[in-house]
């Protein structure tokens, strides 16, 4: 039986092995990390994150070919493959501060490999790093095994999954990424990952590429992607000066099949813990290569992204005559997008942040976002990426002008202005009229997300902002 031991039982980790322990019964799965906390979540029935179909994926492997455990080295030691999925956030001290990613987990983990492994070994990168990582990954893992003769086979296989979809990702991949040495080793490497994956995923979406070409793939997919949403963005701002609408505008260019219709919704701003770091990775990575003509041009994508946060937050408080001070706004979804807990990054913070320096009152609902998260989130010390400096978390005053409730039309009542700042399916079926008719008049509706429609909220009378549209 081959076995695979994972270090990081995160939102990578923890969907990507049960996915594979799911599709290779033939195959042991053990996800480790050193969050005891995680781990009993993992092993719970409250798993410890939320996305669709995983409990499912997990309820069926679990205790079979799939184990979550905090014996990192017991399990390391006995695999044939290692994936190391840990996070990579960007370094916010030293060298690169505010850009470059921080290998402090990655170096950890390979350390961690080379210490306890008694046999050859495959580490797979699943994590995304800097391209040419797998370089100082080989020399940790060589170095600190120098005695030992152990070959060690370094392989790049990015995760492309995205929240809210992973599980679905995961079952059907639009393609998988394996990188490698070009060596007879890296080669046989590269073969024995391929026939994985091969268990469920067609052989012509199995893509082997060099090491390099592999890593770079990964940030550059994340900075087309991100690069879509604020280009779009972008539009939005102009639409509103113009009276286009950027719904028709999205659609009508989406329709050319060189552009394609996905990833063109208008937004409050991309969150999410990778967009933004894997971006900063890949400027910090330009520039020191001395590209700063590309350095700049990525740069431009998170600056749009910062402009469209500070942008709703100066439309609300214009619209509502220059003042939200002591004014109640309700904040409906916290979530960076629909169908997760996850708020890492996510542009509620920054639109919360703004709205609380103006003095407005929040009360906040999102159904997967908990308040203990919440408070954690407008506690933190936020990065300027720009100006690399901490910024200071929400005052104490300002935190007491929040509140967290569980119902949308808690949430609702009483308030100036309701901020739709994720697209959750199920604000799309409130009751309005039972929430406009419990509202401080004029009613107000920002849309960060287009998800309500805005001649039907006009109807019972809210006066609506809707991104990018004619008011
Ligand atoms: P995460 O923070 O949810 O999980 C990382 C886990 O690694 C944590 O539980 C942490 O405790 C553990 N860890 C850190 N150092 C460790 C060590 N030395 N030994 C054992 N465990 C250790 O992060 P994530 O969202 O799963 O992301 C992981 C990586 O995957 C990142 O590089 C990210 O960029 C990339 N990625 C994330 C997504 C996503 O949707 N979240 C998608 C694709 C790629
Ligand atoms: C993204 C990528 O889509 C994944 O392929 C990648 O693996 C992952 O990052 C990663 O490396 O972490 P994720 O961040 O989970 O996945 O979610 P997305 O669906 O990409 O959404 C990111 C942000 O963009 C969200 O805040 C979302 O609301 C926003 N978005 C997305 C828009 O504003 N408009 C769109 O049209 C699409």
């Amino acid at each position: 039986m081959v076995k695979i031991c994972c270090i990081g039982a995160g939102y990578v980790g923890g969907p990507t092995m049960a996915v594979i322990a799911l599709k290779c019964p033939s195959i042991e799965v053990a996800v480790v990390d050193i969050a005891t906390a995680r781990i009993s979540a993992w092993n719970s029935d409250q798993l410890p994150i939320y996305e669709p179909g995983l409990d499912d994926v997990v309820k069926q492997c679990r205790g079979k070919n799939l184990f979550f455990s905090t014996e990192i080295e017991k399990h390391v030691t006995e695999a044939d493959i290692v994936f190391v999925s840990v996070n990579t956030p960007t370094k916010t001290q030293g060298l690169g501060a505010g850009k470059a990613a921080d290998l402090t987990y990655w170096e950890s983990a390979a350390r961690l490999i080379a210490d306890v492994s008694k046999s050859a070994k495959i580490v797979v990168e699943k994590s995304t790093v800097p391209v040419k990582t797998a370089e100082a990954i080989e020399k940790i893992l060589t170095h600190n095994s120098i005695n030992k003769g152990i070959e060690f086979q370094i392989l790049s296989n990015p995760e492309f999954l995205a929240e809210g979809t992973a599980i679905k990702d995961l079952f059907n991949p639009d393609r998988v990424l394996i990188g490698g040495r070009e060596t007879p080793g890296g080669f046989k490497a590269i073969q024995t990952l391929k026939e994985v994956y091969a268990h469920w995923v067609p052989e012509d979406r199995i893509i082997c590429t060099n090491l390099w070409s592999a890593e770079l793939s990964k940030l550059a997919a994340n900075a087309f992607l991100a690069q879509r949403i604020s280009s779009v963005n972008a539009m939005s701002a102009l639409c509103e000066a113009t009276g286009a609408n950027v719904s028709e505008v999205s659609y009508a260019i989406g329709k050319d099949t060189r552009i394609g219709p996905k990833f063109l919704n208008a937004s409050v701003g991309f969150g999410g813990s990778c967009f933004q770091k894997d971006i900063l990775n890949l400027v910090y990575i330009c520039e020191c290569n001395g590209l700063p003509e590309v350095a700049n041009y990525w740069k431009q994508v998170i600056k749009i992204n910062d402009y469209q946060k500070e942008r709703f937050v100066n439309r609300i408080v214009a619209s509502m005559f220059n003042t939200i001070s002591g004014k109640k706004i309700a904040i409906l979804g916290f979530a960076f997008k629909k169908d997760t807990g996850d708020t890492r990054e996510t542009p509620a913070i920054d639109v919360c942040r703004g709205l609380l320096a103006d003095k407005a009152r929040l009360c906040i609902y999102d159904p997967q976002v908990s308040e203990t998260q919440i408070d954690k989130d407008l506690n933190m010390m936020k990065y300027s990426w720009e100006h690399p400096v901490l910024l200071k978390p929400v005052s104490p005053t300002a935190l007491k002008q929040v509140s967290v409730v569980w119902d949308p039309y808690d949430a609702t009542k009483d308030a100036h202005g309701i901020c739709f700042l994720t697209e959750w399916d199920s604000f799309k079926e409130l009751d309005f009229q039972r929430i406009y008719d419990h509202m401080e008049k004029p009613a107000y509706v920002f849309d960060g997300r287009n998800i309500v429609d805005p001649e039907k909220l006009r109807q019972i009378g809210f006066i609506v902002y809707s991104l990018g549209k004619p008011l």
